[in-house]
């Protein structure tokens, strides 16, 4: 089965609101993103989503927000529900990045809580996993990511998980320059794509899109692209700068 290439910038805690519109003109500019076949989606942080949906209107690119409230709605000061989301205009919502395991202590149970909440709204989870430099160096990254998988996919149906992304980030890849080679990420993704056969069906699995995310750039994405179970990229540094987010989103096509 063919699977539709998939592109998201995560641009983090990067970017107010005038250096929003800036960038995004900057992308819009660049002849390789108004054509090609892949899904290209930008995540910048909340405050500057609405301005983003404005710059992108009639645009090919889809919008993203960074994370999410597991409620729907009330008393939780500083969150931000789906409802919220979808009415900024966003289509996609990263869940379970590994900074907010990290920094804000967001286990798998809580990310399986947004993912259903997300769902529930239309939107499109990206969820990520991934594992240590620890637990890869001590041969555990099979466990991990498979607790991992089977904790955010927790009670799902497979035609839900067919319509989600699951984003396999190894945390030391992200931000270090360290990339995962395209053969130890293809491993990976042929693992989860495993979990998702065994645990639903072998069509869940092939529609399932997994993408990679750590330090992909411009110079690596065409590499790590073309490899059988690599679906696309969750871009972080490289997607605050207008030609190598295009030319990464070039080479998934
Ligand atoms: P870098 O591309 O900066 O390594 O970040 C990856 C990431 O965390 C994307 O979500």
């Amino acid at each position: 089965m063919k699977r539709r290439k998939f592109v998201a910038g995560n641009w983090k805690m990067n970017k107010d609101i005038a250096e929003t519109t800036e960038l995004l003109n900057a992308v819009l500019g660049m002849p390789t993103v108004a054509t090609g076949e892949a899904e290209i989606c930008v995540c910048p942080p909340f405050p500057s989503l609405l301005r983003a949906e404005h710059v992108l209107a009639g645009s090919r690119i889809l919008l993203g927000a960074q994370d999410m409230s597991e409620h729907d709605g009330g008393a939780f000061t500083g969150e931000v529900s789906a409802r919220m989301l979808t009415a900024a205009g966003c289509t996609h919502v990263i869940l379970g990045h590994s900074e907010r395991r990290q920094y804000h202590g967001e286990t798998d149970g809580l990310i399986n809580r947004k993912v259903v909440r997300a769902l529930a709204a239309g939107l499109v989870p990206i969820v990520c996993v991934g594992e240590s430099l620890t637990e890869r160096e001590k041969d555990e990254t099979t466990a991990r990511i498979t607790a991992q998988v089977e904790g955010v996919l927790n009670n799902l149906a497979g035609s839900q998980v067919a319509g989600l992304i699951i984003a396999y980030e190894p945390v030391w890849a992200i931000g270090t320059g360290k990339t995962a080679t395209p053969g130890q990420a293809n491993d990976v993704h042929a693992l989860v794509r495993g979990l998702l056969s065994a645990r639903f069906d072998e069509k869940t699995a092939n529609s399932t899109r997994i993408i990679y995310g750590g330090s992909v750039n411009e110079k690596n994405a065409a590499e790590l692209f073309a490899r059988p179970d690599i679906d696309g990229g969750l871009i972080g540094g490289a997607s605050l700068k207008a030609g190598s987010f295009s030319s990464i989103c070039q080479a998934a096509g």
